[in-house]
């Protein structure tokens, strides 16, 4: 009897201890990535940390708009917002914050690429889902990437301009910051969109950072420096109209056409309709979207590695039937305005 109840106990000790590492295997953080890098089914609310390089753009007040907009009808996810300011340093330290502070997801809309990386990656590491939206990182530590097609958006643009500059032209770039992988998308893009048109020259070219006041300056060296300038492509809208400021300041803005990238209707659009600009190609903020699939992520689901955001682009001959859709090889419609 004594040695079964012996017996007994140390089956009873064997299966605790076994207990106590299965728990502690549960309570490991999950592998980044993973089917089980989701938090704990259990869980029903959530702390999502949403790190945005800059609020100086109506696009980006914008983006973080949809983000609250889409997040109040999810009373599940709690939205903690951080401003970078467009200081990089700033944003790497706003990462690590969240990190520490141990939110259950990161959304980060990234002021550069290669600076911003590491720290992601960092939380990636930890366990914490990331959804990259909009600038793209290097490499692959994070959850999912949502953002538009800036490659195709920056070629349509280029078919546009040779569509509209039949006979050639002179042509003013003005780039996004090239530290920045929308901003060099959009130049690649357009080079080929170009696809070397007979007489369209690029005669001067800057990165104006994505900023209105960059672009204006920039844009008066280049009317100091040439006497005619047919065409400015802004890598968005405010470079854009920055340059179009720039423009009307020396009597100069009837001879020029702008094109600009965005397209919000209250900027983009507006400026399209007051025919400022000729076109502008829409860039979708994906806040909405970045929402919907953090909760998927949080929830357990699986979600793809990348989702590609459609754009129109708006012209006065289009802008009340809601712009026309960018279709991957189809050039933009030229209607010679
Ligand atoms: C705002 C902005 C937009 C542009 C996007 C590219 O900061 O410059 O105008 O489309 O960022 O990431």
């Amino acid at each position: 009897m004594r040695n079964r109840l012996l017996a007994f106990t140390a089956c009873l000790a064997v299966f605790a201890l076994a207990q106590a590492c299965s728990q502690d295997k549960s309570a490991a953080p999950p592998a980044p990535g993973s089917k089980d890098s989701a938090p704990a089914a259990a869980k029903t609310s959530w702390v999502v940390g949403m790190s945005q390089c800059n609020l100086g753009e109506p696009w980006r007040v914008q983006m973080n708009k949809d983000i609250e907009e889409a997040a109040k009808a999810r009373p599940e996810i709690k939205m903690v917002f951080k401003d970078a300011q467009n200081d990089t340093t700033v944003q790497q330290n706003h990462v690590r914050e969240f990190i520490s502070q141990g939110v259950d997801l990161l959304i980060i809309s990234p002021l550069e690429a290669a600076p911003l990386t590491g720290p992601v990656a960092e939380a990636y590491k930890k366990g914490i889902p990331v959804i990259v939206l909009d600038r793209a990182l290097l490499g692959s530590d994070f959850t999912m990437f949502i953002g538009a097609n800036n490659k195709l958006i920056g070629e349509a643009a280029g078919k546009w301009v040779a569509g509209n500059l039949a006979g050639g032209g002179r042509v003013v770039e003005l780039m996004g910051l090239q530290t920045s992988i929308p901003g060099r998308d959009r130049h690649d893009g357009f080079i080929k969109g170009l696809g070397g048109a007979p007489g369209v020259e690029i005669i001067f070219s800057a990165d104006m950072k994505w900023l209105q006041p960059d672009a204006q300056r920039e844009m008066e060296s280049a009317l100091a420096r040439f006497p005619q300038i047919d065409l400015v492509y802004g890598h968005n809208d405010p470079g854009a109209y920055g340059a179009y400021i720039a423009a009307k300041a020396a009597g100069r803005e009837k001879d020029i056409k702008f094109v600009g990238i965005d397209g919000l209707p209250h900027e983009g659009r507006a400026y399209v309709e007051q025919g400022i600009l000729s076109v502008s190609f829409e860039y979708p903020t994906g806040g909405k979207e970045a929402v919907e699939h953090a909760l998927k992520i949080l929830k357990g689901e699986q979600v793809p590695k990348e989702l590609t955001l459609k754009s129109r682009y708006f012209t006065r001959e289009n802008l009340a039937a809601g712009g026309e859709w960018l279709e991957a090889g189809a050039a933009p419609a030229t209607p010679g305005s």
